[in-house]
């Protein structure tokens, strides 16, 4: 069977902030039961859950993941998997999803994301988070903040860019997160605000990193074409690479070998190459990763990212590529393990042309998410096209049962 039959029927997000009212289950709960009605399925069509989630364990001392949300969102006794892949975690449970549709094990899946971080202090959220760098990294007490920050420094002195260029990252991902309503972020910064702002890890300051975050979103997708609208959105490709935890052992801190090669490999399954994409969402944890990604992805030359976002490249009505319409984890806010399924429900939007005040692509054809956990242990490339269903059956409307909290 070819990737490009399954189809994503069902996209959404909660907000994403600080959402100190809101419990995991609430975020779940809101994500799953709107991705579900505008599929248009029910409960019982849904054979299988997977959750991308990092710091349940952690910070919230649950660790039974799959079941939880399974018995939380009256899917039980359905199969269910948690899939943790740090902050990857998101696009490795879509990738898992994706592969038990092809493999003939189901046909109507879901895939949640979910992260509540916000009500753990912040040295917490801190040592939890590097639980998914290396025992040496842990050892000698660095934080990500730090390890990108190392990154940060080899590009800076290799590329011969300035502080002021890395934060142009930042300076595009808040005017576009200024579009989007259900962003953490929706105020707009200049390159001296970056410049001024605090300095966490030298040279990176606190506009140059993604905040710590809560939200969920959720993907309901399908290869059942009595269920998939005319006009939809195929997942022609998806890829995964990994590589060392730690950053020392690398022979390049310039770029993700994780990345690179999962981009490879998608670009060929799917038939499609950097230029044909016309909107992307790329894991920005901060400035320096969205640099590294945009040459990772082939979207610039080697060492040119920093230029070309400067020229306007990736922004919102000026380029031709956009990347991170939702103002990315930088602006819309990064809840690390529904991260990568937020990218996804974003690219559906745009390529649906249903993204509303952020909607930042007219007629686009394709589109890419990239999802990274650590600091490129690993990575996820999905690669989404709009299709149109030749011989589309009407939607059938179900009405949405056994949900109990409505
Ligand atoms: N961008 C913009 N503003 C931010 C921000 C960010 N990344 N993080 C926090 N803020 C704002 C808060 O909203 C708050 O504003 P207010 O005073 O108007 O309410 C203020 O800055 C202080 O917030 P606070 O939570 O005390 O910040 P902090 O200093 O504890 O944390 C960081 C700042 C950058 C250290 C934290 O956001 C962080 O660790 N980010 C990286 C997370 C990470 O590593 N993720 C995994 C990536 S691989």
């Amino acid at each position: 069977m070819r990737n490009e039959s399954i189809f994503i029927i069902g996209a959404s997000t909660t907000r994403f902030g600080e959402l100190w009212n809101s419990s995991p289950r609430e975020l779940a709960k809101e994500a799953f039961t709107n991705a579900l009605s505008q599929s248009g399925v029910g409960v019982s069509n849904i054979e299988a859950l997977y959750v991308g989630n990092m710091l349940g364990g952690m910070l919230g001392h649950q660790e039974n993941i799959g079941s939880f949300y399974a018995e939380e969102l009256s899917l039980s006794p359905v199969p269910a998997f948690r899939l943790e892949a740090a902050c990857a975690s998101g696009g490795v449970a879509l990738h898992n999803a994706i592969n038990s549709i092809k493999a003939g094990l189901y046909k109507t899946v879901a895939i949640l994301g979910i992260e509540k971080m916000t009500d753990a202090g912040g040295d917490l959220v801190a040592s939890a988070l590097m639980a998914a760098g290396s025992d040496e990294e842990r050892g000698s007490g660095i934080t990500f903040p730090g390890l990108y920050a190392l990154m940060a420094q080899a590009y800076m002195q290799q590329y011969k860019i300035k502080e002021e260029d890395l934060a142009e990252v930042s300076v595009k991902n808040h005017y576009h997160g200024s579009f989007n309503h259900k962003a953490q972020f929706r105020f707009q910064v200049s390159i001296a605000d970056v410049m001024k702002s605090s300095r966490i890890a030298d040279p990176l300051k606190l506009l140059d990193c993604s905040p710590v975050t809560d939200g969920a979103a959720c993907l309901v997708i399908t290869r059942d074409e009595s269920i998939i609208p005319k006009n939809s959105v195929s997942i022609i490709a998806s890829e995964v690479g990994t590589d060392t935890l730690a950053l020392h052992k690398r022979s390049s801190f310039t770029s993700l070998r994780s990345a690179k090669e999962a981009a490879k490999q998608a670009y060929a399954k799917a038939g499609v190459k950097a230029t044909d994409v016309d909107v992307a969402e790329v894991h920005d944890c901060f400035s320096i990763a969205e640099l590294i990604a945009l040459e990772d992805l082939e979207f610039s030359e080697v060492g040119r990212a920093a230029v070309d976002v400067k020229k306007g490249k990736f922004t919102r009505g000026k380029g031709k590529t956009i990347v991170n319409p939702s103002g990315g984890l930088k602006a819309c806010g990064h809840p690390v393990g529904a991260t990568g399924i937020k990218q996804a429900v974003e690219i559906y939007e745009q390529l649906m042309g249903t993204a509303g005040d952020k909607q930042s692509v007219k007629n686009a054809k394709i589109g890419l998410a990239h999802n990274v956990g650590g600091s490129g242990a690993i990575a996820t490339v999905h690669i989404f096209k709009k299709s149109k269903m030749q011989s589309a059956k009407i939607k059938t409307k179900f009405k949405v049962q056994n949900l109990q909290y409505f």
